[in-house]
């Protein structure tokens, strides 16, 4: 083991480290045969035209090497989670010791980092965005000790939309005690390289990504997380066996290979965000519309509450983040088809205020 292995393997929980794992029937025998009498499944099959009655491959081999030569990183170099979100718990159960250790957000961010703190136990320090949105590292190394197992970075972040500058990044990478995690689920939309591409340069980073939102499938639940081969393999440790079903193996793998389908939409969804970026400003009741690297635009109005209810009585919804540090009176809005962006328009020029009191 490198001296930087063992830095990365002492930031394991103990009872992580020392955990002998589940051995699914699946995991035991991998190979080919004709009978297989060793899960307890049902050997006469589904009550479906598809058969679905035998467990699904817990590695996801053949997923995972789609995902490798799409992605152009090592298959030994990424976990596939029931979504990013069950990549973000996995990391929680093996770095995090209840009550002793902390992680770090840098609000305001995507919600589930501090839900999965509060439900892993972990003390949360948060190093805020300043007001304009940009990271404030000496807030973060600030706040940062032994204890301090993993530091959120979300960019493109969610809600306010825009990358984090790589020399920031590499900052924490070189100076934050525990892990880094770069979460990209938005990285498609932002035209930057990803920083999978560095996962050999830095033992202590996760690169998340998912393909929920460029990719079209939040239904299926498939997200990732790339790192070195003794993080991957700490996750894949703990993880529950059958964590994919295999419809969504399946289904995945055919929608990989269509990723000209994907940049198809990806380009639709930009050329949509331009006409929102220029059409909301010219609205009286917009006061700013902030720069974005990715499929939503995070909107001041003049209202935020009463133009929310005002948008649900016609039927359109959009997230409120008026209660968000720094974004008071801001709405999150993702960016629809064309059609629903004019719907958007239409309803927000028809907006008299206040609308609530009429
Ligand atoms: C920043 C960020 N990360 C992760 C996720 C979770 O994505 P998934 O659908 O892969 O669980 C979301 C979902 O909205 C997100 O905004």
């Amino acid at each position: 083991m490198t001296t930087t292995e063992k830095n990365i393997s002492a930031l394991i929980r103990p009872c992580i480290a020392a955990l002998k794992p589940y051995s699914s029937a699946r995991d035991e025998f991998a190979g080919a045969a004709s009978v297989f009498l060793d899960a307890n499944e049902n050997s006469l099959g589904s009550p479906l035209d598809q058969d679905f009655s035998r467990y699904p491959d817990p590695l996801q081999t053949p997923l995972r090497e789609a995902l490798a030569a799409l992605k152009q990183v090592d298959t030994r170099h990424i976990f596939i989670g029931n979504g990013s979100d069950e990549a973000i718990d996995m990391l929680m159960r093996v770095f995090v010791e209840p009550s002793r250790d902390n992680v770090v957000l840098m609000p305001p961010t995507y919600g589930m980092y501090a839900v999965q703190a509060n439900i892993h136990g972990a003390e949360i320090r948060r190093a805020p965005l300043r007001a304009d949105f940009s990271p404030h590292a000496e807030a973060v190394l600030s706040v940062a000790d032994a204890h301090s197992k993993l530091l959120f970075l979300c960019s493109p972040n969610n809600p306010t939309g825009q990358c984090l500058p790589d020399d920031f990044v590499l900052e924490m990478l070189e100076k934050f005690p525990g892990l880094v995690v770069v979460d990209e689920a938005y990285g498609d939309f932002s035209g930057r390289a990803s920083w999978t591409t560095r996962i050999s340069e830095f033992p202590n980073l996760v690169v998340l990504q998912t393909l929920s939102k460029a990719w079209g499938l939040a239904g299926l639940r498939v997200g990732m997380a790339f790192s070195n081969a003794l993080i991957i393999n700490a996750l894949n440790k703990i993880k529950y066996p059958y964590n994919l079903n295999q419809s969504t193996i399946q289904l995945a793998l055919q929608a990989l290979q269509h990723p000209e389908r994907v940049q198809g939409k990806i380009q639709t969804l930009l050329a949509e965000r331009r006409r929102l970026e220029q059409a909301l400003p010219l609205l009286p009741c917009v006061q700013k519309v902030f720069p974005s690297d990715a499929n939503f635009l995070l909107v001041r109005v003049t209202d935020a509450n009463d133009i929310y209810r005002y948008l649900c009585e016609q039927g359109i919804i959009v997230r409120n983040r008026d209660r968000e540090l720094h974004c008071s009176n801001c709405l999150r809005i993702t960016v629809g088809t064309p059609a629903e962006n004019d719907t958007l328009l239409s309803a927000l020029r028809s907006y008299y205020p206040p609308y609530d009191v009429r």
